[in-house]
Formats: structure tokens, sequence, C-alpha cells
């Protein structure tokens, strides 16, 4: 296997909806590859499906925060990928603290608590779309659609009181907006932290029928662990959701075709889902475990204590796993697809997120008949370099 030293994670690209292609051609050549991280590190960049599986499923590959060198950089800054673990924080932490950790949120996503919010979540969609009416055209569908509707959903499911409800949308939103200063968006994200701590506290004295006031129920956590696990289901739930409704959205008024199927026939939602969430990956710089003790795979020795980032984005575009991998087809069959990780670490939020987006698109689409974009593609702004792929605004027309 080649030993050929990649100086930077590729990331421009020519088409907003393809990954970079040098990405493609690694994976042809070297799917496993040598990779300078920008702190200088050198590890490994993996690009096929096959090897992107085999290391989230190898218990030696750690998801331990401290240990992972920085993958990414930002105006010449190296940028942690995730943050820091902080009790609570089980997303960068291995067994058995990210086991018990899990189980216990886990435990909060019962078939009841499901089955109770899915009403709930087409009503938000309802009530958003009908403001994005109201604001008449054109308007943003980001503003308007794709970042409040998960972040009200995250409010169900913390227990948000409904008269705080605004404020913390607006925090929220302010937080993963780009068009804000760095400070006002620091600001945002700590008005957050703060609010999620002292509805932890708030939850202990007076519960409710809500994930903090379950957590805190399991006798089993402090105040700092419950708000932290709740800050994880924010960060990990609101920007990824709210970016796959953006782009996808953006992709579908862009292949007139594939919406077209969509619209003859709705329930292929779904379907038309899971092919977004493989076609656009918007985890774009991937997952990135560890070694903790040498791991021979395919054909190399990784080094304890050298980093792994594995390009989630061209292991969903490998040609070995999905036919014409590069066709955005909403009728092809795409499970499979690693864009909810896999393993251990796999999403815990996948099923929400579906209903989420089956909702989103459903309602948007059949509410929607003429929606158009407002602007040439050319002129969407797209998030290159965010944590999460997608797009700032997006411009869009109806009658
Ligand atoms: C389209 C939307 C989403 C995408 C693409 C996504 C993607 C991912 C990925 C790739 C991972 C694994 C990270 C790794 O292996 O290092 C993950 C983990 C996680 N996600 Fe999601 N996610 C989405 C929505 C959500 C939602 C809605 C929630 C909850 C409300 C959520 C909660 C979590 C949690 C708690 C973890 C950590 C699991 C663990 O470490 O055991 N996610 N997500």
């Amino acid at each position: 296997m080649t030993e050929t030293m990649i100086d930077k994670l590729p990331f421009e690209r020519s088409d907003p909806f393809d990954p970079p292609a040098e990405l493609g051609s690694l994976r042809e050549t070297a799917p496993i590859s040598r990779l300078r991280f920008p702190d200088g590190h050198a590890g490994w960049l993996v690009t096929s499906y096959a090897l992107a599986r085999e290391v989230h499923a190898d218990r030696r590959f750690s998801s331990r925060s401290e240990l992972h060198h920085i993958i990414r950089e930002v105006g010449g800054q190296a940028v942690p990928q995730q943050p820091p673990a902080r009790p609570g924080m089980f997303i960068g932490m291995d067994a058995p603290d990210h086991t018990r950790y899990r189980k216990l949120l886990t435990g909060q996503f019962t078939v009841r608590r499901m089955n109770q919010l899915m009403p709930r979540i087409e009503q938000i969609v309802a009530e958003h779309l009908a403001e994005l009416r109201a604001q008449g055209s054109p308007a943003d569908l980001v503003e308007n659609f794709a970042l409040p509707v998960p972040s009200m959903v995250i409010c169900e499911l913390l227990g948000v009181p409904y008269e705080e409800r605004e404020g913390f949308q607006r925090d929220t939103s302010a937080a993963l907006s780009l068009n804000k200063s760095f400070e006002e968006i620091r600001a945002a994200f700590e008005r957050v932290q703060e609010f999620v701590a002292d509805l932890a506290r708030r939850k202990r004295v007076e519960p409710g029928d809500d994930m903090i006031s379950g957590l805190i129920a399991t006798g089993e956590l402090t105040d700092e662990e419950v708000a932290n696990m709740g800050m994880l289901l924010l960060i990990a739930g609101h920007e990824t959701t709210a970016n796959m409704l953006g782009l996808g959205t953006f992709l579908l008024l862009t292949r007139p075709d594939q919406l077209q199927l969509l619209r003859d026939d709705p329930a292929l939602v779904d379907n038309a889902v899971e092919e977004m969430l493989r076609y656009l990956t918007i985890i774009h710089f991937g997952t990135t475990r560890t070694a903790a003790e040498d791991v021979e795979i395919g054909g190399v020795v990784v080094r304890a204590g050298e980093t792994v980032s594995i390009s989630v984005p061209a292991a969903n575009r490998d040609p070995e796993r999905f036919e014409r991998p590069d066709e955005f087809d909403v009728t092809r069959s795409a499970s499979g697809h690693l864009s909810f990780g896999h393993g251990v670490h796999q999403c815990l939020g996948q099923q929400l997120a579906r209903i989420e987006m089956r909702a989103g698109y459903a309602a948007l689409f059949r509410e929607f008949p003429d929606l158009r974009l407002a602007v040439p593609a050319s002129e969407v702004r797209m998030r290159t370099d965010m944590g999460i792929y997608g797009v700032h605004e997006l411009p869009v027309a109806f009658s």
C-alpha cells in the first residue's frame, strides 16, 4: 500500500453537490493513505466504503476527542472537530463511559415519546411553512424553515417552556449563523449553554414529560452531566438536520426530473431522504478516530496514537458499494450509507432526523407546488468551511 503523504485534506469542490474530485482518485489508488494534519501530525485518510466501515466497527480505534489530532483548519487556524469531552458529552468517549451515557440517553428515545413527537413535528413544519408564506416571495428558506424547525423539535425534546422558546430559537439560530460576527456567535452559544444548564436545574425541582426530566429521573446523573447531554442533543441534532433540509431543497430545486418523481409519488419521500443523506453527506470532514494500539488495516499498520480521518463523503460515493454512485437517484436503495456513522457511535437521533426530513420535504413540496430558486444556483453561498456542509441561505420564490 502507498505511503504517499497528502499534505491537506482535499476540500475544494468543482460542483456544490459533489465531494472534492481528489477524494475519488484517492479511493481508487490508495483507499487508506497518509495525511498531514494541520497541526503537523502524520495521520491517515480513509476513502473507501469497506475501510470506512471497518474503522468505525473496530473498537481499537478510539473516539476520545482529546486523543485526536486536529483535521480542520479555518482561516489558518486548526479547529477541533468535536467539542472537548465534558462529563456527559459521550460522542467523544469510549467504553465504559460512552456505553453508560449512551444507554441512559437511548432510554429516553422511547416509542411512546417518539409517537407523541410525530404529530408535533408535522405541526411545527406546518407552522413554519405558514410563516414562510406570510413572509412573502422571495424569502430565505434557511432562516424561515430549515433552521427553526429542528430547533423547535429540540425544544420539544428538552422540554423548553413555550414562553421561552422564541428566545431559545433566536439564540440557537444565531449560534449557527455565519451572517453574524464571531463575537455575536460566541455570545449566543454561551447563552444557549447557560440556558440549558439552568433548564436542567429547574427540571430537577419541577420535572416535566421531557428528556431532561427523564435523564434526571434515572437518578444516575449530575445536573452538569444532564446539561451536557442536552447540549449534545442540540449540537448533534440541530445543525445537521437544518443543513439537510436546506441543502436537500437546493438539490431538488436544481434536479427538476427527480423532484417531479417525488411530486408524482409522494410516498417516495422516505427513499428520497435516504438518497439525499448518501448523496449530500453533510458531514463533509467525515468522522475521526485515533488508534489506541497498533492496528493492521487495508495493508498498512496504523500506529498507536495516530489519527484517522474517515472521509464519509468519499465512502458514500464508492462504486464498489453503490452503482452509479455519482448519480442522484431518488428511486435507488441508498440504505447502508454511512451518513449517520457506523458501529457503537452510530447516530442516536437518526430516526428522529428521518422523521423531521420526511415531514419537512413532504409538506414543503405539497404546500409550495411552484417553489423555485430566487437567484441563479451559482449565487447560492455554500458552507465550504463549516463543520457541517450546506447552504448559508437559500432564497426561494413561490406564488
Ligand atoms: C441529518 C441529520 C444528522 C446527521 C447527518 C447526523 C450524523 C451523525 C454522525 C455521523 C454521528 C456519528 C459520529 C461519530 O461516529 O463520531 C452522529 C452521532 C450522534 N448523533 Fe447524529 N446526526 C443527525 C441528526 C441527529 C439528531 C436529530 C440527533 C438528536 C436529537 C442526533 C444525535 C446524535 C448523538 C447523541 C450522537 C452521538 C452518538 C454516540 O456517540 O454514541 N443526531 N450523528
